[in-house]
């Protein structure tokens, strides 16, 4: 796998990837196949997008926004994920994940962004997601009735959290 940022001409495969995907992501997250373009208006120092994409065949694996990113004495960003179609559960998300996981903890001399933290919340019955976070090696921090809007109602979430102290950096 390799990640990289989204670019404006990935707006037509990214939209077909979610479209492909709906089932796959509405239980638990927003289907936007035309958001993309939004979210490239959106990157900056509180919101950075990385794909993942098959080496191979070029095919876009997923998607992972480090969002609500707060540097000064926090350094903090919580990550929000979805893979698609036809790569979702065969195990190329995770080694996209652990790309991610990289640059966000890697120095910005290092083309990283330099955090110290990261966070993953995740509803209760989301096993997929929980599975996710724990394969990363993401500690269970605590539940939070309440904590986001997600498909009309105020959802629960547990939440993960991985500081860089806990993070072998990949060797490249
Ligand atoms: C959560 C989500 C991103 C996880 O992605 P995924 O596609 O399952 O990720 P992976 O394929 O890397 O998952 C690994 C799974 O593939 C399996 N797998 C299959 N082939 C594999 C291989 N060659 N190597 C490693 N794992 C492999 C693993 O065993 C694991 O399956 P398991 O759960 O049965 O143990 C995805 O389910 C998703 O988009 N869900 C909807 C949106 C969502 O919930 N987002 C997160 C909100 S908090």
């Amino acid at each position: 796998m390799r990640i990289r940022e989204p670019r404006p001409d990935d707006v037509a495969p990214y939209a077909e990837a979610v479209r492909r995907s709906a089932d796959h992501i509405g239980r638990w997250n927003p289907v936007e196949p035309d958001g993309l373009a939004e979210l490239l208006d959106r990157q900056g120092p509180g919101l950075r997008t990385f794909l993942i994409e098959d080496v191979d065949t070029g095919g876009l694996v997923g998607k992972c926004n480090v969002a609500n990113i707060v540097m000064g004495r926090f350094c903090n960003g919580a990550l929000g994920y979805d893979s698609y179609l036809p790569y979702a559960g065969t195990g190329r998300m995770t080694e996209g994940m652990r790309l991610v996981v990289d640059r966000c903890f890697a120095p910005g001399e290092r083309g990283g962004l330099g955090l110290h933290r990261l966070e993953i919340n995740v509803q209760p019955d989301n096993a997929r997601s929980v599975a996710m976070a724990e394969r990363l090696g993401f500690r269970h921090e605590g539940f939070t009735p309440r904590m986001l809007f997600l498909s009309g109602a105020w959802r629960d979430h547990e939440r993960y959290a991985l500081t860089a102290e806990e993070w072998t950096p990949i060797d490249r």
